[in-house]
């Protein structure tokens, strides 16, 4: 699999895991710009790899802004570095790749020979702008697996979540080129709380990068608590690598998904039509309900894995 992300502390969460689980292997990285611009996303995907010991990962930066709006990042939520919580003084090891997301993406998936999953917890930007310069590469991605969207409201407006909301447009794209596309939407992602006993479990594994782990999940409940008064938040992205990881732990179903995009209240809301209201046929496979002792087990063993 490749993980197109925006770090962000449950992006940096849905790496470790990536990294470390044995069903998956993580040949690269891709940033694109959402939680924070594409500079800060792309030194906390490095920063993450070298925390996990994972310095041959190549990690390649991606699109700076979305198809056709201008960018929103979400400071509020992961603050000035995207990744606020714990202090680092240096520069992390792992260096930034010497090619572009686009180029990453054309090597992995013309050069392997077994099917390549694209795991998303962004903005699909980089996906439209392959689909668009190389459909012919773009159409050899084996499935998409997106952390976005939702079956109900929406996380920015009231009816849109954050990574459909940074471009609406490239999600529209991406949903019409056909390739196989699983939607992890909050209706999903707001099962999967970091609840005290989860919190306490990490700080029980007693690594450095474990104690990380909590420094950013409780920065993470900070902001939860503040915008929206949760009083534990929930670790999106996660949830779709762990769909990959193993299908029984994210329940899906098939249903159409269509993205607003002209709405003018309503820009980056994901019409999920669960109930077949429309007659227009299935194009997603839609995450409805989450293992959570599957989910945290694979999780808590990723981070207890990488020391
Ligand atoms: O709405 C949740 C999503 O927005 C997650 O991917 C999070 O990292 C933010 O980008
Ligand atoms: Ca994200």
């Amino acid at each position: 699999m490749v993980l197109d992300c925006d770090p962000g502390h449950d992006d940096a969460m849905a790496l470790l895991l990536a990294i470390a689980d044995p069903a998956v292997e993580l040949l690269g990285v891709t940033t694109v710009a959402g939680n924070q611009t594409v500079g800060k996303c792309t030194l906390n995907a490095r920063r993450v790899l070298s925390l996990a010991g994972a310095p041959d990962i190549p990690v390649a930066r991606g699109a700076d802004r979305p198809l056709v709006r201008p960018l929103r990042i979400a400071d509020d939520v992961h603050g000035v570095t995207g990744l606020d919580g714990p202090l680092f003084e240096h520069e992390p090891k792992v260096p930034e790749a010497t090619i572009t997301a686009h180029e990453l993406l054309v090597g992995v998936l013309t050069k392997h020979d077994s099917p390549v999953t694209v795991v998303a917890t962004g903005a699909l930007t980089n996906i439209a702008r392959l689909l668009s310069a190389r459909p012919d590469v773009a159409s050899r991605i084996d499935q998409i697996v997106w952390m976005g969207g939702s079956t109900e409201r929406g996380n920015v407006t009231p009816y849109a979540e954050a990574n459909c909301f940074v471009d609406p447009e490239a999600a529209g794209q991406v949903l019409r080129s056909g390739i196989p596309f699983t939607m992890c939407g909050l209706n999903v992602t707001h099962q999967a709380l970091v609840t005290d006993d989860v919190l306490s479990a990490f700080a029980r594994i007693g690594t450095p990068l474990a104690g990380i782990c909590v420094e950013w999940m409780t920065f993470f409940a900070s902001t939860y608590r503040r915008l929206w008064g949760f009083t534990a938040p929930p670790l999106h992205d996660p949830v779709a690598v762990a769909r990959l990881i193993d299908p029984a732990i994210v329940r899906c179903v098939e249903a159409n998904v269509v993205i607003e995009t002209a709405g003018e209240w309503t820009a980056g809301a994901t019409a999920v039509d669960l109930h077949h209201y429309t007659g227009r046929p299935a194009n997603a496979r839609v995450a409805v309900e989450l293992d959570r002792p599957a989910y945290w087990t694979r999780i808590l063993d990723a981070v207890a894995a990488l020391g």
